[in-house]
């Protein structure tokens, strides 16, 4: 299916997602001949001032946004014949549809897909004048991405306006996480090997880290993120989707169907955490002034310029109530400002029940390690016996399954992927509207409790987050995996 042509509408073409990720993500796809040259990349821009500059934005922020040695003079010449833009009123009922409906192929049997790069407030404004104008046919998709809601029931408004235009099958809700590659691979190694599936449950597992830590802060976009927060950020879209593909059940086929509905049963199976539970289970932090790889930074605060209990850090102790998870408890971390920039789930096996190595006090128990970035990898520590050494004194070692050394993670590109499979239809790594509303229900109660609790704890740039969040997990008898490393 690769490789048929289709019209990608961008709206809010010339904005910051679609140069910094969209408009790269599609100049690799058509150098590795996705998308074909019959296809369309049409742009949307508010006037004609926008008009007249737009290609010339869109080809310096190519430039600027590709990696080393992807940017090539003749291929991007010819990817922007590609690119058209078009003024188009999203507000109005004005001829610029018309214009809109001019560049857009006739043929009903391609693929058109809106995206829909604007602020969420208008993504319903955009479903209905795309309906009113009749452009939505048959074989029409929209794709969004966070925020999409602030909570579940400003999500179900959101995701209900959306529906009256566009059916479910046609909304492609963007997590750009499940179009990282080492994701999918998760489903790969579970899935496709008897080895881990016949080791994945709570007689084998002791406890499982699911951890995003960032270096960067909120940058330019601490007005949006101060009404966000990392719980809204990360937890509620990237980590429980990590979660649901570490701890969900097969499905039946690889199709959308069927791997959403299992999603959906491990959102559903997560332990509220609700009151002051929310205590006991829960860690949140804001981040002051301190040294991130070897460079002084501003704290939050005197980022945003204004007072604010906006969390910038997140731990969550929790437990999924099932029979595969039972007791197991699932650590969620996520911060700004964090010691080093690294995502990865780390899988802990139970001890050895029985250690009849004398002199090993205690044997490092295995742990399957999978890294989403700064590289991707997968590792499997397990123990072996020290080489040239008379006595049997065991040593932990990493087998390396690495991606890295496969295919060239360099290019790897979770937009690609993800624009790709909205263009071939296959919404497998989408997230439903019944994730989305599971997730929100389960991290509502939580932000709200937090805010009738004032401020955050705080903690210093560069560090691994407050104090109370290594306590979290030494209450347990546990660490932080960094912290061993
Ligand atoms: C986004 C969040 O969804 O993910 C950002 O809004 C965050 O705050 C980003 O920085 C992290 O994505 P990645 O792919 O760089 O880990």
């Amino acid at each position: 299916m690769l490789g048929v042509p289709f019209d990608l509408v961008i709206f809010g073409g010339g904005g910051d997602l679609s140069c910094r990720k969209l408009i790269p993500a599609m100049y690799r796809a058509y150098r590795e001949g996705h998308f074909v040259p019959e296809s369309q990349l049409i742009i949307t821009v508010r006037g004609q001032d926008e008009l007249a500059t737009v290609k010339d934005h869109i080809l310096q922020k190519l430039i600027e946004f590709l990696k080393e040695g992807e940017y090539e003079v003749e291929a991007a010449q010819q990817f922007m014949t590609l690119v058209k833009p078009v003024v188009v009123d999203i507000a109005e009922r004005n001829d610029s549809w018309e214009s809109l409906r001019d560049v857009l192929s006739e043929d009903e049997s391609r693929a058109r897909v809106f995206y829909l790069a604007i602020p969420p407030a208008i993504f319903g404004l955009c479903c209905e004048q795309l309906d009113h104008f009749g452009l939505n046919h048959a074989n029409s998709r929209v794709v969004v991405e966070k925020p999409l809601g602030y909570d579940a029931q400003s999500a179900n408004e959101l995701h209900s306006k959306m529906a009256l235009y566009f059916d479910e099958s046609q909304t492609f809700r963007i997590d750009h996480y499940l179009g990282k590659e080492p994701v999918q691979n998760l489903m790969a190694l579970r899935f496709g090997n008897t080895l881990f599936e016949h080791l994945w449950d709570a007689k084998t597992i002791d406890h499982v880290q699911i951890s995003i830590s960032e270096e960067v802060g909120v940058e330019g976009r601490a007005n949006f993120y101060d009404g966000a927060g990392a719980a809204r950020d990360m937890v509620q879209n990237h980590i429980l989707q990590l979660l649901c593909l570490v701890a969900m059940e097969s499905p039946n086929k690889l199709n959308a169907d069927d791997i959403r509905a299992e999603k959906v049963k491990v959102l559903k199976a997560l332990r509220p955490i609700v009151g002051e539970d929310v205590d006991r289970h829960t860690v949140r932090g804001q981040y002051v002034a301190g040294s991130v790889g070897g460079k002084m930074v501003k704290g939050y605060l005197e980022e945003l310029d204004a007072n604010s209990t906006t969390e910038t850090f997140v731990a969550v102790r929790t437990f999924i109530d099932n029979w595969r998870w039972a007791g197991v408890p699932f650590y969620l971390r996520t911060g700004k400002r964090l010691a080093k920039r690294c995502a990865e789930i780390m899988i802990q096996y139970k001890d050895v029940s029985h250690n009849v190595f004398p002199g090993n006090e205690r044997l490092c128990p295995n742990r399957l390690v999978i890294r989403l970035q700064p590289e991707e990898q997968v590792q499997l520590h397990v123990m072996t016996k020290q080489l040239d050494c008379q006595d049997m004194v065991l040593k932990p070692v990493t087998l390396d399954l690495n991606l890295a050394d496969t295919y060239d993670s360099n290019y790897s590109d979770a937009y690609k992927r993800l624009i790709l499979d909205v263009a071939q239809n296959n919404a497998a790594l989408f997230v439903h509207r019944d994730e989305a509303t599971a997730a929100w229900e389960w991290i509502d109660p939580v932000i709200e409790y937090w805010r009738e609790q004032g401020a955050p704890s705080l903690y210093r740039s560069g560090s691994w987050g407050p104090d109370a969040s290594d306590r979290l997990l030494a209450e347990d008898g546990k660490s932080w995996f960094n912290a061993e490393q």
